[in-house]
């Protein structure tokens, strides 16, 4: 059997195989509510056999989203909206998967295919983001942030343990924390967009605190047999990357020691002055390091849609589980195609009769 079709077991939970659908946002809710739409989105990446599927990026507060359509998670009613989404993607034999987030200083702005830049100052749609330091983005994303209080920081982090709470309640089996992309989490990390002078900004350990101190909190209200991952961006491709690399891993160790079972690599997004090298499966071997150097079981995507690349990443020891996003918009069945490419014996088991018998026949 391939690599990729080789079962992964971490906490109490063990996956099919090691093909994840990563967490893509759908910018269709309405008031944060997760409607029909997510559910045949999701109930259709489930059924096409990959082994886990993580819910899009859902906010932990309304002011957390990053488009007015996002979806959220900080009342009961809406985590309620997530029990048949969660129970279908079950039902396919995959793992319910969601990542909570809150957007930071990048919060308030248009859909991708409306612009992807922020909402207009006057228009009600919109709202003031909230940030480490009040500064903006750049570019598209120009709205001057607030600064936040210390009354702030803890009501966020209240905020990702009530939501996570909610999400175990809808039945989720892993959580991952949205520490990566330029949001809020991520923000406070880097020099590009945190220049407080108290507690939470300075040095490594002050511009780590809010996540550690939220990662904490979180795990406390986490069931310890369920998976508590976090995606993080470990570099911003600023040219300062080797500095940021090595503060990123020392972050990942010092998270495993406060209970972390996987860091999803990804990256930072903190800056629109990066220079990214996109190429197909580019971050393997940046993954690789933080895995073998943290000592921790990683995922990471960005290019590893192609199935011979996955089975790559998974086989050298780069990847414990690979994330394959766009692959699945175009393919939802992928885990099947990936399945016929490895030469798996009988690759339609990766789908339900109604369509496997049929593809096995002809
Ligand atoms: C439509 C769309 C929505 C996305 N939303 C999220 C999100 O909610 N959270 C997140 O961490 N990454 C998000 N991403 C990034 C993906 O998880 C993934 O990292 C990216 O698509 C690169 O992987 P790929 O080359 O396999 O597509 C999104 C990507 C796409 C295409």
């Amino acid at each position: 059997m391939p690599a990729l079709f080789q079962p992964f077991t971490l906490k109490d939970i063990t996956l099919r195989n090691r093909i994840a659908v990563p967490p893509m946002c759908q910018y269709s809710a309405i008031d944060g509510r997760a409607n029909e739409w997510h559910h045949a989105h999701y109930a259709g990446m489930a059924r096409g056999g990959a082994g886990l599927v993580i819910v899009e990026a859902t906010a932990v507060s309304p002011e957390g989203r990053i488009t007015p359509n996002c979806t959220g998670i900080w009342s009961d009613e809406l985590a309620q909206a997530f029990v048949p989404i969660v129970q279908a993607i079950k039902k396919q034999g995959a793992v319910p998967g969601i990542q909570i987030a809150h957007a930071g200083r990048k919060a308030s702005a248009n859909r991708p295919w409306e612009g992807d830049d922020h909402i207009a100052s006057d228009d009600p749609r919109g709202w003031q983001p909230l940030a480490p330091s009040a500064i903006a983005y750049g570019k598209h994303l120009s709205k001057q942030p607030r600064e936040m209080t210390l009354e702030d920081i803890a009501k966020v982090r209240d905020d990702f343990v009530a939501a996570a709470k909610r999400a175990r309640e809808a039945g989720f089996e892993w959580l991952e924390l949205h520490f990566a992309h330029g949001y809020l989490a991520q923000s406070f990390f880097s020099e590009h967009s945190n220049l407080r002078t108290d507690a939470y900004g300075g040095n490594h350990e002050n511009r780590s605190r809010f996540l550690r101190e939220t990662f904490a909190a979180v795990r406390e209200v986490w069931p310890e047999r369920f998976p508590l991952c976090v995606r993080f961006g470990v570099l911003e491709f600023d040219g300062n990357d080797e500095q940021t690399l090595n503060e990123s891993i020392e972050l990942a160790r010092q998270l495993k020691d406060d209970g972390l079972d996987l860091m999803s690599v990804s990256i930072g997004f903190n800056t629109p002055k990066a220079r990214i090298p996109w190429a197909p499966a580019f971050l393997g071997p940046i993954a690789g390091r933080v895995r073998r150097e943290a000592g921790i079981p990683v995922s990471s995507a960005w290019g590893f849609g192609e199935p011979q690349l996955a089975e790559k990443a998974i086989q050298d020891g780069q990847l414990d589980l690979v994330l394959a996003g766009k692959a699945h918009l175009a393919n939802p069945h992928w885990a099947y195609q990936a399945a016929r490419e490895l030469k798996v014996d009988k690759p339609s088991w990766t789908l339900p009769a109604p369509y496997a018998h049929w593809l096995e026949r002809y």
